[in-house]
């Protein structure tokens, strides 16, 4: 068959084709291993050739073979971008393929529940820093050089002597100088600690620190805050109850528990048969923190707490190691888009 009869053939049979399959046995047709464009540039023998004839028909050949290809390709664009009733041989009850939007990180969407919280109880959200002097991050809260509970915290140290921030109680001053008091705020952010990695330890971790000071501030405000957040973030009333726990920069200090939510305080393996869940370290906010801030602690008082936002993430959702927040893997993620 001549190539320009091909070309004709094919023109023809292209617009006539009004579905993939069609399409495909078209393509079978000319294209094929038994197709009329293979055996035309088979049937063309070679050997008898002189070199310029050669190459005029080998030309040819090869340009047929890509217009066929292209023109192919071209029609079963066409045909894929524009559905007719005709050319839908897919399955039509198929869900669509929508956009791929992002979620927000699990982390975060505890985050912003908690905001929304304690917006709600009148407190404003503040930013600290990432990086931060040692000033902030130690001194001001009542812990100098010398003393042991610095190593209670591995410090990342830069080389100009700033830290990765080890706790968010390091905005805590940050917040009194530029808010003075009366305050209520909360500062949600990411800490640092040169950690040995484990199921719940990371070297990288969130925490959602806030304090409230004011005049005539006890620990039965403390816990009322503390009771109306967890109530809110799990929905139904948790009991809370309070253990001394060692912290310098509050007087008195607590570790906060709440019953465990998952076996109602019977014992099991989340809250490690104790039936309850430690997570609020809290106090009331130490004097001299208070002074460094500018704060005359005669006058005025506070409270103090420090939530693990990535274990109250970890709780919310039942995530049994900490490592899967920052794994990147989007299938962890989307998971959880919107669970909170
Ligand atoms: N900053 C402390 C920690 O990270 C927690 C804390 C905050 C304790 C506020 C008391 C008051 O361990």
């Amino acid at each position: 068959m001549e190539f320009q009869e091909i070309r004709t053939e094919l023109t023809d049979a292209l617009a006539a084709a009004s579905n993939l399959k069609t399409l495909e046995e078209v393509r079978v047709h000319f294209l094929g291993k038994k197709g009329s464009v293979t055996n035309a540039t088979k049937s063309v023998d070679f050997s008898k050739l002189t070199p310029e004839e050669k190459r005029g028909v080998g030309g040819a050949v090869n340009s047929l073979k890509n217009w066929a290809t292209e023109s192919i390709a071209a029609k079963k664009a066409e045909l894929e971008s524009s559905p007719t009733s005709e050319s839908f041989d897919r399955d039509l009850t198929l869900p669509g393929s929508g956009p791929q939007v992002g979620t927000i990180h699990p982390i975060r969407q505890v985050q912003l529940q908690l905001e929304e919280i304690f917006r709600g109880m009148g407190f404003r959200v503040f930013t600290g820093r990432e990086v931060e002097r040692e000033f902030y991050n130690f001194d001001a809260l009542n812990i100098p050089a010398d003393h042991p509970a610095r190593e209670m915290q591995d410090t990342y140290w830069l080389n100009d002597g700033h830290v990765l921030r080890t706790h968010t109680s390091a905005t805590q001053v940050r917040a009194l100088k530029k808010f003075g008091a009366p305050v209520r705020a909360i500062f949600p952010g990411r800490c640092f600690r040169y950690e040995a990695v484990d199921a719940s330890h990371e070297n990288t971790f969130y925490q959602l620190e806030g304090f409230c000071v004011d005049r005539d501030i006890t620990v039965a405000n403390l816990i009322a805050v503390m009771k109306s957040l967890l109530g809110e973030v799990f929905g139904r009333e948790v009991k809370v109850r309070l253990r001394p726990g060692y912290f310098p920069f509050v007087e008195p200090g607590f570790e906060l528990d709440f019953e465990c939510t998952i076996c109602s305080g019977a014992g099991c393996s989340t809250c490690k048969k104790t039936g309850w869940i430690e997570l609020i370290p809290c106090g009331l906010i130490h004097p001299r923190v208070l002074e460094a801030g500018g704060i005359d602690s005669k006058e005025y008082s506070g409270f103090a707490f420090g939530c693990g936002l990535t274990r109250l993430a970890m709780m919310k959702f039942h995530i049994p190691m900490i490592r899967l927040f920052n794994s990147g893997d989007l299938r962890f993620y989307e998971q959880l888009a919107g669970k909170s």
